[in-house]
């Protein structure tokens, strides 16, 4: 219908995508297959059944879980190509994509391996779909801080791959301070820096994000809203939320949609965005996710172009090639 159209037709960029998050469970029976792994569904509808979450840890241990197939750097490759051919569908011209390296190197699957599979991927979906492309490597904060620094010196021979570094995984009882000297290496050796807050964690984890991670972005921020000071704080900065509507509804970061908080954010004058972080799990990719906002709390033709205009203002691009998108 109209409104669908008028999504599809706009140029967007996405900024908060979890790789590993858009392992549909049809590759995924197909990547088990080849890798003889017995998968503990019986079916894609079996999988599918199990996508039912009360919260985001119960979505977590399903994520993981889903992960244990991917062993090669062909499996690496065919799951970002699937998600490339996906956006490209949708006009994403770029993306910024988060991958979890301790989730496979925990299971012996080597970093290279890893990041090999999806910077090859980011090349042809340069090369073949026109699609521009960033990596951002994610701690996982529910690890140690020493685990979080051994990661960090194994990404720094593929520094020129890598564009900043995020943080997330459990947020609750993880607050970003326990990464705060990790982060400082991190921006040492040259990477800006992102991380999860006010997702479920409090107001006093995105302060942390903004003053002792240095963030360019927070990821979510949906309780920043708790604290009008902060919000202030962010306003005056320019800083910029990556939402995350379907997500935040399966994982039940809000009851329903008309109380998502995008619109207060916009009202308020917060450089928020629309991402999918794990479409595979949350029932849509970007389009979907702006659609769900947009009819749910009745957004303006206006709001939505602004939310697109956001979504490469907030992106690591320069100046020059953010002109050349919007
Ligand atoms: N990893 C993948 N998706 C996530 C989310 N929404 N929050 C925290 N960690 C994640
Ligand atoms: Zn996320």
């Amino acid at each position: 219908d109209a409104i669908k159209n008028f999504i599809s037709g706009l140029p967007k960029a996405e900024l908060h995508l979890h790789i590993e998050g858009t392992f549909e469970p049809e590759l995924m029976f197909g990547i088990a297959e080849r890798n003889h792994i017995d998968l503990k569904y019986n079916s894609v509808d079996d999988l599918k059944s199990a996508y039912d979450f009360n919260n985001l840890q119960e979505f977590l241990d399903i994520y993981y879980s889903g992960t244990n197939v991917l062993i090669e750097e062909q499996d690496f490759y065919d799951l970002t190509w699937a998600y490339l051919q996906k956006i490209h569908s949708q006009n994403v011209l770029h993306t910024e994509i988060f991958f979890d390296p301790q989730t496979h190197t925990s299971r012996g699957v080597a970093f290279d391996k890893v990041i090999s599979g999806i910077h090859r991927a980011l090349g042809d979906g340069r090369s073949k779909l026109g699609i521009s492309s960033f990596l951002i490597l994610s701690f996982l904060r529910h690890l140690s801080e020493e685990s979080a620094f051994q990661t960090l010196e194994e990404a720094l021979p593929y520094k020129s791959w890598i564009t900043a570094i995020g943080l997330d995984s459990s947020e609750k009882g993880h607050p970003p301070n326990k990464f705060e000297r990790v982060f400082t290496k991190a921006q040492a050796e040259g990477f800006l820096t992102v991380a999860h807050a006010g997702e479920e964690g409090s107001p006093e984890y995105v302060w942390e994000a903004l003053k002792l991670l240095q963030v360019s972005r927070i990821d979510h921020g949906n309780r920043s809203l708790e604290d009008s000071l902060l919000i202030d704080e962010l306003v005056k900065r320019k800083m910029s939320l990556t939402v995350c509507p379907l997500s935040n509804l399966k994982l039940k970061v809000v009851r329903d949609m008309t109380q998502h908080p995008l619109a207060k954010m916009l009202d308020k004058g917060m450089m928020a965005t629309v991402n999918s972080d794990d479409p595979a799990y949350f029932g849509g990719y970007v389009n979907e996710n702006y659609e769900a906002v947009a009819v749910a709390l009745k957004l303006t033709k206006g709001q939505i172009v602004q939310l697109a205009k956001n979504s490469f203002t907030a992106s690591f691009l320069n100046e020059v090639e953010k002109k050349a998108m919007i």
